[in-house]
């Protein structure tokens, strides 16, 4: 199982926006996934119980999970949506389990400041050092022709990690949260623009992959329920 960890102190970052359309991109390319969900205000879990049934499932891993049920889907993929307050404990563990981080940020400066704390500690953990989990940075709700989006990303670019993507700023999002849909199951006339900003991040996460393949990583089995904090 591939774990993706999506990840940013700040609130209202697109932490869910992005761990939710990344879980229906996976679904609807027939991969078995299910979302972690830690965050308190259940925004990930609540979305997959708007998900229609018509639509590639995705299961959802809480307190009330049938854990036969989730062992028989052998789920492929594990989304892990955070929320703003991750205990350096749970960051150390959810750091030794995951392949992926993906960090989304706002173009202001409030988040750019808080988020370049998040990957100073980021970059101290052992995980992040030995190269065992690739770090991606997304720009969130971003307007490629304004200055606060030049400034994002002067900040990535500094921060020498990797930018995987922009997500520009569009409803469709708040209207697919309310749905329980992502991008990738609208009609693809509708989403164009969308589906055009998100490859990099497909075509990213198949070179990551490709690593992991080639370097023989062993697969992760699922997390005992209960070792990180729901807050
Ligand atoms: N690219 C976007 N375009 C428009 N609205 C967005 C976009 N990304 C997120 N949002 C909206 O911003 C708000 C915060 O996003 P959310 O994903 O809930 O952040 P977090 O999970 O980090 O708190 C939500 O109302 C969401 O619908
Ligand atoms: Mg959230």
């Amino acid at each position: 199982m591939y774990t993706i960890l999506v990840a940013n102190p700040k609130g209202g970052a697109g932490k869910s926006t992005l761990a939710t359309n990344i879980a229906g991109m996976l679904a609807q390319s027939k991969q078995r996934v299910v979302i972690m969900d830690l965050d308190k205000q259940q925004s990930a879990t609540n979305w997959l119980a708007r998900r229609p049934a018509s639509l590639p499932k995705i299961m959802s891993w809480t307190e009330e999970t049938d854990m036969e049920e989730l062992r028989a889907f052998a789920p492929q993929w594990m989304v892990i949506d955070t929320h703003a307050r991750l205990r350096r404990a749970d960051r150390t563990y959810l750091l030794s389990r995951a392949n992926f981080v993906l960090v989304p940020v706002n173009p202001s400066v409030f988040d750019i400041e808080a988020t370049a704390k998040f990957l100073i500690k980021l970059h101290q953990d052992t995980n992040v050092q030995s190269g065992k989990v690739a770090i991606g940075l997304v720009g969130s709700r971003t307007d490629s022709r304004t200055r606060m989006a030049q400034e994002l990303n002067s900040f990535f670019q500094r921060s020498g990690l990797p930018v995987v993507m922009f997500v520009p700023d569009s409803v469709v999002y708040p209207q697919c949260a309310r749905d329980g849909v992502s991008i990738y199951d609208l009609p693809k006339a509708r989403t164009e623009n969308q589906l055009e900003a998100w490859q990099p991040l497909v075509d990213w996460l198949r070179v990551q992959m490709a690593k992991l393949r080639a370097a023989n990583a062993p697969a992760q089995p699922m997390p005992e329920r209960g070792v990180v904090e729901i807050a």
